[in-house]
C-alpha cells in the first residue's frame, strides 16, 4: 500500500529542567540520577528529526519546578485547531495543564475548554480517522470520555488499560494512519472486552510483541508514511516497513527515565 506523508504541526517541551524527583509511574526511580544535557541532546535529535521531515515545532518554555513538562503530549488534545485543555491525576504535574492553556492563548487558538475532568491530554486520547480512542484505568477519568466526545463531536471509544507499565493509552497502542484508522497496539495491555473492541476496529492491527511494548515501542508519532519510535524496539521495523511505513529508530533513553518516549514529547497541533 503506497503511504504518503502530511506535513504536521508538533508541541514540544525542551527537557532543561527534566528530573526523577518522584515516581507516578512504575518506570520512574528518583534513585536512579539522570544526565541533563544527554536529554537535552536526545530531545534536539528528535526535534531536529521532525523539521528535517518538514513538520513545524512549536516549543513550549520549560519551568524549573515541572519536570515532566518535556512529556509535551499530556497538556492538551488538539483536533481541528480546537483545545481540550488537560486536568492531570497527580498534583506533582498539575500546574502544566496552565502553561499549555497560556501558550493556547497567546498563539492565536480561540476554541479552548478547560476541562471539568481528569484527562492527560494525548497520553490517553488517540486520534484516528473514525475514532478518538481514550484510555482509561490509571490517568484519564471514564468522565472525560464524555467531555471529549461532546466538545470534539467525534465519537469516542475508551479502552481500559490493566497494567500499570502501560499506564497512558500511548505507552500501549500508536496511531499509523490517522487518515485511515491504522493503528500498532500491544494487547495485553488492555482488559479482554477492550482487546475484543480492538480487534472488532482494528482487524489488520499491527500487534506488538511484550519485548517491543515493553522497549515502549508503542510510544511512536506518525506522519503517514514516517514512524518515529524507540529504537530498542527491533521487532517492530520489519512489519512496519512490509505496511510501506518508513521506521525510523530514535534514541531518548535519558526521558525513558520518566517513562515517556517519542510520542510523549511530541503534542500533534491538528
Ligand atoms: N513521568 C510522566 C508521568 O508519569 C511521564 C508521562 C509520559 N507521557 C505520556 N504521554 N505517556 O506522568
Amino acid at each position: 500500500m503506497p503511504r504518503h506523508a502530511t506535513p504536521r504541526r508538533y508541541l514540544m517541551c525542551p527537557p532543561a529542567h527534566f528530573k526523577v524527583t518522584y515516581s507516578i509511574n512504575p518506570w520512574m526511580d528518583p534513585a536512579k540520577p539522570v544526565d541533563v544535557p544527554l536529554a537535552i541532546a536526545q530531545w534536539e535529535d528528535l526535534a531536529g528529526r521532525y523539521r528535517a521531515l518538514g513538520h513545524t515545532v512549536e516549543e513550549l518554555s520549560p519551568r524549573p519546578d515541572l519536570p515532566d513538562m518535556v512529556f509535551a503530549a499530556n497538556g492538551a488534545t488538539v483536533i481541528d485547531g480546537r483545545v481540550l485543555g488537560a486536568r492531570f491525576a497527580y498534583r506533582e504535574r498539575a500546574a502544566e495543564a496552565e502553561a499549555h492553556l497560556d501558550w493556547f492563548h497567546s498563539h492565536g487558538f480561540a476554541e479552548i475548554h478547560e476541562p471539568a475532568h481528569i484527562n492527560e491530554g494525548e497520553g490517553d486520547f488517540a486520534v484516528t480517522a473514525s475514532w478518538i480512542l481514550a484510555g482509561r484505568g490509571f490517568r484519564a477519568s471514564p468522565l472525560s470520555h464524555g467531555e471529549a466526545q461532546e466538545f470534539f463531536g467525534r465519537p469516542v471509544v475508551g479502552l481500559d488499560l490493566v497494567d500499570p507499565r502501560y499506564y497512558h493509552l500511548d505507552t500501549a497502542l500508536a496511531v499509523l494512519d490517522d487518515a485511515a484508522d491504522s493503528v500498532m497496539y500491544y494487547p495485553d495491555a488492555f482488559s479482554a472486552g477492550s482487546q475484543a473492541v480492538l480487534r472488532r476496529l482494528f482487524p489488520d492491527a499491527l500487534i506488538a510483541s511484550e519485548a517491543d511494548a515493553v522497549a515502549l515501542g508503542l510510544n511512536a508519532v506518525s506522519d503517514g508514511l514516517h514512524v518515529l519510535l524507540p529504537q530498542a524496539a527491533v521487532g517492530l521495523f520489519e512489519p512496519l516497513r512490509s505496511r510501506g511505513f518508513e521506521p525510523i529508530g530514535m534514541d531518548l533513553g535519558e526521558l525513558l527515565k520518566g517513562g515517556g518516549s517519542v510520542k510523549c514529547c511530541t503534542q500533534e497541533l491538528r
